[in-house]
């Protein structure tokens, strides 16, 4: 265990990337405690890399961990975690990815070109006549709530029940949890699965235009989906449309206000947006960790590793390594190559990238282009969450045209 590495919480919040480099400097795979984790945590882009497409990094702690003592109230929830594709491991991941990845093709996300410009055109037009906004409540967190929801075929009038449901799913996977934040959240996770149960049943008696109806369609083309499963599916697609897009899209523009000149030289050429996009996701991803298991006892990068090890691998740590990217602390939009981790690698590669990538690009373009002399009226303050990084909330000032 590494005793050197000391984590302070509120100065984490505001800045993991100097924890990161202090760690990376030592080793980029180092045995340390973690808030209320104790493992390998990996900040070396390369290794981070290899370990994502590496099949002896598994997803499934069951396999390879002795049980934990969970309390009854938590159990239902940790069973609807576990038959996500993204805590599953082949085949399984395979055969749920593959129907998921039928219903949700980069045909279908670019048919969305044209929705995700109008509600961004919608809720533009709403903050019209103001001039003190919260970019989050008026803009970044409707945006991709309202495409997921229209996507899956949410109704309307439901979408509200969904923001503390996401917030609960991002608790009960976070780094900082504990077994009373576990208890308290499950009960929303038990909800919102509840919701997806009575919807998946009134699709099946009367399919739309929606994916969940496509799910249904792709089910009984072959592919085995049990009902928890279908269920799990559309959570996890929902909640990673609440949770990550609207950070993108916010911490984008937070870092564009915090660099005058790199604003500047995009508002003068938006064929940068692109680029733009990849070095926003660099530098701020809004997923800087995910985790692994060791499947079996075996050598990585001159380590020996154990059966049951368990790896925080830092997505945020990996894109700021400097073996990889040169002066990895500027923000530098006109980057060429830019390499980041922020939608993983290997099997688990967000499914949703192509999505995200879409949203943030419109977004930030409408953005710079339709908010008149936008200044921050303050300095926000981060979430307190350890995984996931966005704001509480972002307020600028700005007239709209
Ligand atoms: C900027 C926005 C986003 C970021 C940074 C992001 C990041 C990630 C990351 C890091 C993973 C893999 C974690 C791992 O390897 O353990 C992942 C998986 C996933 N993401 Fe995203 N995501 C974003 C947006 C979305 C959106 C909009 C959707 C869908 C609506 C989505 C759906 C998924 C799904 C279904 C998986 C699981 C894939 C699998 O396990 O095979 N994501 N995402």
């Amino acid at each position: 265990m590494n005793n050197q590495l000391k984590v302070n919480p509120q100065q984490f919040y505001k800045d993991p990337y100097s924890y990161f480099s202090n760690a990376r400097k030592i080793s980029p795979m180092l045995y340390t405690e973690l808030f209320q984790r104790t493992g390998w945590l990996v900040t070396g882009y390369r290794e981070a890399e290899i370990m994502l497409k590496d099949p002896r990094f598994i997803k499934e702690a069951t396999k390879v961990t002795p049980p934990e003592k969970i309390p009854e109230s938590v159990m239902p929830a940790i069973a609807i975690n576990r038959k996500m594709m993204l805590f599953r491991d082949a085949p399984d991941h395979t055969r749920l990815r593959n129907l998921v990845n039928k219903a949700f093709s980069p045909r279908m996300v670019e048919n969305l070109r044209t929705s995700v410009n109008e509600i961004a055109d919608y809720l533009l037009a709403n903050m019209k006549g103001k001039f003190t906004h919260e970019l989050i409540h008026d803009f970044s967190y409707l945006l991709p709530v309202f495409v997921i929801t229209d996507l899956l075929g949410v109704p309307k009038e439901d979408r509200d029940l969904f923001r503390n449901w996401s917030e609960a799913f991002i608790k009960f996977i976070d780094f900082n949890t504990t077994m009373e934040d576990l208890e308290l959240v499950s009960k929303d996770i038990i909800d919102a699965s509840n919701y997806f149960r009575n919807l998946i049943s009134l699709r099946r008696i009367e399919p739309k235009e929606d994916l969940i109806s496509n799910l249904i369609i792709a089910e009984e083309f072959g592919d085995k989906l049990s009902e928890d499963e279908m269920i799990a599916s559309c959570l996890l697609l929902l909640i990673a449309g609440h949770e990550t897009t609207v950070n993108l899209i916010t911490n984008g523009y937070y870092l564009l206000l915090k660099h005058p000149e790199q604003f500047e030289l995009l508002k003068n050429d938006l064929t940068l947006i692109p680029s733009a996009i990849e070095e926003i996701l660099r530098y701020e991803s809004p997923v800087i960790f995910t985790s692994r298991w060791a499947r079996e006892d075996f050598e990585f990068a001159g380590n020996a590793i154990k059966k049951g090890d368990y790896f925080m691998v830092s997505l945020g740590g990996a894109n700021y390594d400097p073996n990889v990217t040169t002066n990895p602390e500027t923000f530098d939009i006109t980057r060429k190559n830019i390499k980041h981790l922020s939608f993983s690698s290997g099997p688990h590669f967000c499914l949703g990238a192509p999505l995200a990538r879409l949203e943030g690009q419109i977004a930030i373009e409408k953005l710079i282009r339709h908010l008149v002399n936008p200044v921050l009226i303050e300095e926000p303050t981060r979430r307190k969450n350890v995984a996931f990084r966005g704001f509480e909330s972002l307020k600028i000032q700005a007239s709209i045209q």
